[in-house]
C-alpha cells in the first residue's frame, strides 16, 4: 500500500575499505529493481557508501543516531553529521539495540522527531519475541511500541516514517514468519496507524517485513497486501541475494 522500500540493515558487518566497492556492486545488480532501494551502513562505511551511490537509484542509510543535537556525548553521532554526509535514511529501536544498548521506547520516540525534524527518514522498528509471541501478547505488544514510538508526531510527520516489523525471533535465525503471520501483524500495525492518524493516512504508510528474509521468501511475503518491502541483515551482504529480493517487489 505504501510506496515499497527494500532495505539492507549490515550491522556490524563489512569494512570501509570494501563498501565502496560493495556498494558498486549493489548499484550494478539491483538495476531495474520495482523498489527503493536503501543500503543502511555501520557509521564508518557511511562516507564510502554515499561516494558509491552518488547519482545512482541506490539510497545510503545509518543504523542510529543520537537525539541530541550536539553536545558532551562521547561516541555518539548526531542527525546533522549523517545529513551533512548525504545520508538519507536512519534505522531507530532495531531489537539489537533494545536488547544490548538501552533503546527504550521513549528514545525511539526522541531519535524519530529528531531524524523527523532534520529531513532522515527514520526506519522505527517492532517486534516481538518469542516468549511474547507464544504468551500470546504479540499485538498489545506491538501497540505500545508504536503508540510510545509515535508520541507527538503530526500525521503529516508520521507518514514519512517507514515501520518495520521484525519478530525477533525470526532475526538471524533462519526462521521465517509465515507471509500469514507476517501479514496478521503487518496488517495490524496499519489498523493502529489508523486509530492514531486517520484511515486514509494509515494506507500511506510503508510497512516493511524482516527476519530471515531471502530470496527464497521474499516474492511471497512481500505479495501480501500489508507488506510493502523489507529489512535484511545476513541476505544483504551478498549483493546478488540482496538484488533479488529488490527484485521480487
Ligand atoms: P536477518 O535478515 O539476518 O534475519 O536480519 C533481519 C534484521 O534484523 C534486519 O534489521
Amino acid at each position: 500500500m505504501g510506496k515499497y522500500i527494500v532495505a539492507g540493515n549490515w550491522k556490524m558487518n563489512k569494512l570501509p575499505s570494501e563498501t565502496y566497492d560493495y556498494v558498486k556492486e549493489v548499484v550494478e545488480a539491483t538495476k531495474g529493481s520495482n523498489c527503493e532501494v536503501v543500503c543502511c551502513t555501520p557509521y564508518v562505511c557511511l562516507a564510502p557508501a554515499i561516494e558509491a551511490a552518488k547519482g545512482t537509484h541506490v539510497k545510503i542509510g545509518a543504523e542510529n543516531l543520537h537525539f541530541e543535537d550536539k553536545g558532551a556525548y562521547t561516541g555518539e553521532v548526531s542527525a546533522d553529521m549523517l545529513v551533512d554526509l548525504g545520508v538519507q535514511y536512519v534505522i531507530i529501536g532495531h531489537s539489537e539495540r533494545r536488547e544490548y544498548n538501552n533503546e527504550t521506547d521513549e528514545t525511539v520516540n526522541l531519535k524519530t522527531k529528531k531524524a523527523l525534524e532534520k529531513g532522515l527518514i527514520p526506519i522505527v522498528c517492532v517486534g516481538e519475541s518469542l516468549e511474547q509471541r507464544e504468551a500470546g501478547i504479540t499485538m498489545d505488544l506491538i501497540a505500545i511500541q508504536i503508540k510510545k514510538a509515535f508520541a507527538d508526531i503530526s500525521a503529516e510527520d508520521a507518514k514519512k516514517v517507514v515501520i518495520a516489523y521484525e519478530p525477533i525471533w525470526a532475526i538471524g535465525t533462519g526462521k521465517t514468519a509465515t507471509s500469514d503471520q507476517a501479514e496478521e501483524v503487518c496488517g495490524g500495525i496499519r489498523k493502529i496507524l489508523a486509530d492514531l492518524y486517520c484511515e486514509k493516512c494509515s494506507l500511506e504508510f510503508t510497512i516493511q517485513y524482516g527476519g530471515s528474509m531471502n530470496p527464497g521468501n521474499a516474492a511471497e511475503l512481500m505479495a501480501k497486501p500489508n507488506i510493502d518491502g523489507g529489512l535484511i541483515g545476513g541476505a544483504s551482504l551478498v549483493a546478488e541475494n540482496f538484488a533479488a529480493i529488490t527484485k521480487s517487489c
